[in-house]
Formats: C-alpha cells, structure tokens, sequence
C-alpha cells in the first residue's frame, strides 16, 4: 500500500489524517510506503523525459503496490498542486501490464478548512483517480480541519472520524486481498 499526499506545511492535518489512515492498514496487515510532504517535492512532472533522482522511489513503490491511499489538502477549492504534481508522474506507468492505478483500490481523503473545499477536493480526486483507471472506495473522507483534527499520533477526538476512517481502512484492504497482483486477471 503506498500513501500520497499532505502539505509542506508543519503540523499539516492532511498529512496526520494520512498517516491515521495508514496505521489503521498497518494494523490489518498491510505493508505500507509513505510519499508525503516534503517527499513529494518534485519539480513539475518532465513528461518523455528522464526521471528527477527524487521521483524514482516514488514511481516504483506505486508500480509496485497493491492499493494506494490519497489525502489532498483541499488548495483554492480543488487538489493541491504538490498532489497533482505527484499524481501527474504516474504517466509513467503508462504502459505497465497494469497501467497507472489499474486494479488498485484508492482510499481518498481531502482535508480544507471548510467543507466547499473539501467536499469538492474529494469529488476531484475522484474523478482524477477514475482517469488513472483506479477503483475508489466507496467511502472517501471529507474532512474540514475547523471541526476535526488530528495530533501528531494520528490520534483525533472525533469518534464518528475515527470510526469513518476504519470503515474506509477495512475497506481499501478487502480490495486489496481480492484485486492485488498475485491475483488471477478476471479478463
Ligand atoms: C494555498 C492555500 C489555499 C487554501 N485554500 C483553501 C480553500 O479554498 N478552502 C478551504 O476550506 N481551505 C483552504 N485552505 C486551508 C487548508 O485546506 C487547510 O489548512 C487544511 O487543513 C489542509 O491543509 P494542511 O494539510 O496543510 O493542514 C488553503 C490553504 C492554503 C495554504
């Protein structure tokens, strides 16, 4: 499983509700990788050119994984630009036997400090998710980061968040156990 997202920002809560996320599939026996922040640090995606050094771990690990979970600060109304950016370089598993995000599961979290934003981010990391030929969960987190936050544990005194986001854990995992690739194509 490979996680995606947060803000450079310090104490950014699309980072911590990420990280939440990923523990919880820790904890149901995955094994995960994480691209967050400052990891995601990429100059803008050189399409047909070669690899900036730091992109190349990135790439591998999402053409490698099972399952992928997404959490974009909601930016201006829609996905930030250091998450497209990084969504962008999937290009690059173009023409892999199983191309961009296809046969992943992708949990998507989208955090704002309002919930226009976050909402909308969610429905937009949707849509773009579906363009990579990936398969969202059915629930997704639209999380406004006024009402719910997260510490630095991942930790959160929002029960019913908490109890969202293990729906949605339990939920890219089963996907993940049925559709990974040790698994027979159906085609
Ligand atoms: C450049 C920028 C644009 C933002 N635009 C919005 C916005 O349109 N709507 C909103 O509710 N919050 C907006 N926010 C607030 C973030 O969504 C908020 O801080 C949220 O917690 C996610 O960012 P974080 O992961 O850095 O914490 C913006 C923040 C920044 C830095």
């Amino acid at each position: 499983m490979v996680g995606i997202g947060g803000s450079v920002d310090a104490g950014s809560q699309s980072d911590r509700a990420l990280r939440a996320a990923l523990s919880t599939i820790t904890d149901l026996g995955a094994e995960v990788e994480v691209f967050s922040g400052r990891g995601l640090d990429l100059p803008p995606y050189p399409s047909g050119a070669r690899l900036p050094e730091g992109a190349r771990d990135y790439v591998e690990a999402v053409r490698r994984c099972d399952a992928v979970v997404i959490s974009s600060p909601g930016y201006h109304g829609t996905v930030s630009g250091l998450v497209k950016n990084a969504l962008d370089y999937l290009e690059e598993l173009r023409a892999d036997q199983r191309p961009y995000l296809d046969r992943r599961a992708v949990a998507l979290i989208a955090v704002a400090s309002g919930w226009q934003a976050s909402v909308g981010t969610l429905a937009t990391l949707r849509q773009v998710v579906h363009s990579l030929r990936g398969w969202p969960t059915p629930l997704g987190l639209a999380i406004n980061s006024s009402v719910t936050t997260f510490d630095q544990d991942g930790g959160t005194p929002d029960a019913s968040m908490a109890g969202a986001l293990e729906v949605m854990a339990g939920q890219v995992v089963d996907f993940a156990r049925c559709w990974g690739a040790g698994r027979p194509s159906p085609s």
